[in-house]
């Protein structure tokens, strides 16, 4: 097990293999323009095989792919194969469900477990506003699919932003318990690309609690936590939901994830502002001795608690200025891996 300077042991890798996204939503990509990672700088999926199978031996439990997009990453399903049999006993996927119809089943059938679907709203007019791109009938009718394959967990990710969904979380709820999924609200964060993000847009988790109250009389939080990102709730109905509220309850005391980004920079934090060029290692003929005692040394040198530092920054507005961004793509949300 591999503990880092406060303890926290290394268990998720969250691994990005593209930054290309095939909606445009306000909170994560509301520029007109990016600039993208070079093609050549991609890990190859060999590349990337072969740092989950050293991490592995350094402990890690899960691995969640990621984007950007994930889907628009060709042939994934080989990918996801290669991953399958390194031996990670979870794997784990996070999608904005536009392509999943088409490709749950080979996903499915290469050995993916575990899939997180975005739905930040059921409203046409309102996807259309908040993803730019008019593509809700693909996702729920992804969602509707996906439901009979068989995955071991389907969850929902919806990003709660004032004066835009927040009014529909009990429908959400609804449609989750519909399709049997369990959904996740989660505080709009000042991360990354989210350069419109003001304080006043974030919803807090005790104000989502108490519009599921009004909704469903009670919600009580759950034991057994660990290192997950969401808190869950019991709703009277029976149902589970959970909060992800990285802006006012930060969970980095526990966070036991590494990020990859596509083209091989591994990062400590969703906050970090620099990480260790696992490319240039590969690439230049490193051996796994050598790889794997750099990843246990960047790891073990972490101290990062990116959203517990946020919350002692005064005037808060978007983390990084649209220029830095410019400079560098891996700043970006889409890029790190959400
Ligand atoms: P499971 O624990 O397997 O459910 O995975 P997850 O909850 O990490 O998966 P998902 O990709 O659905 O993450 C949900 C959202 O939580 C992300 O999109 C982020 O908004 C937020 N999140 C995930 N990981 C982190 C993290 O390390 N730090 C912070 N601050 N937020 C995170
Ligand atoms: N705040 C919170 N979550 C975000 N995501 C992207 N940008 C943000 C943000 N600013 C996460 C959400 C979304 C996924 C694409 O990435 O979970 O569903
Ligand atoms: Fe982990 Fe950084 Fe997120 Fe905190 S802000 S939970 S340390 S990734």
């Amino acid at each position: 097990m591999l503990l880092d300077r406060r303890g926290r042991a290394l268990a998720t890798l969250r691994l990005s293999v593209t930054d290309r996204c095939n909606l445009r939503c306000t909170y994560c990509m509301p520029e007109a323009h990016y600039t993208w990672l070079e093609k050549p700088h991609l890990l190859s999926f060999e590349e990337l095989t072969r740092v989950v199978r050293l991490l592995r031996v350094q402990g890690l439990e899960k691995v969640r792919i990621t984007g950007g997009e994930p889907l628009l990453r060709q042939e994934l399903p080989k990918l996801v194969g290669m991953l399958a049999q390194s031996g990670v006993p979870q794997l784990a996927l996070t999608s904005n469900g536009v392509l999943l119809e088409k490709q749950a089943e080979a996903l499915r059938a290469a050995g993916l477990q575990r899939l997180t679907v975005s739905l930040d709203t059921l409203r046409p007019e309102v996807f259309s506003r908040l993803a730019q791109r008019s593509e809700i009938a693909s996702v729920l009718s992804s969602l509707r699919f996906v439901r009979g394959l068989g995955f071991q967990e389907l969850k929902l990710d919806t990003v709660v932003v004032r004066g835009v969904n927040d009014g529909e979380l009990v429908d959400l709820v609804r449609f989750a318990g519909e399709i049997g999924a369990e959904i996740r609200f989660i505080e709009y964060m000042d991360v990354g690309g989210a350069t419109r993000w003001e304080p006043g847009l974030v919803v807090s988790q005790a104000e989502i609690l108490e519009k599921l109250r009004a909704g469903y009389g009670s919600a009580q939080p759950l034991a057994g936590r660990g290192s997950a990102p969401a808190e869950r709730f019991r709703l009277s109905n029976g149902q589970v939901v959970g909060v992800v509220a990285s802006v006012t309850r930060p969970f980095c005391a526990d966070c036991d994830r590494l990020r990859l980004t596509a083209d091989g920079q591994l990062l400590l934090c969703l906050y970090a502002r620099t990480g260790l060029d696992l490319r240039q290692l590969l690439r230049s003929g490193a051996g796994d001795d050598e790889v794997s005692g750099r990843i246990a040394e960047f790891w073990m040198s972490r101290q990062d608690q990116g959203a517990v530092d946020r919350t002692r920054v005064r005037r808060r507005s978007g983390y990084v200025s649209l220029k830095e961004l410019r400079a560098d793509p891996r700043l970006e949300m889409h890029t790190r891996g959400g």
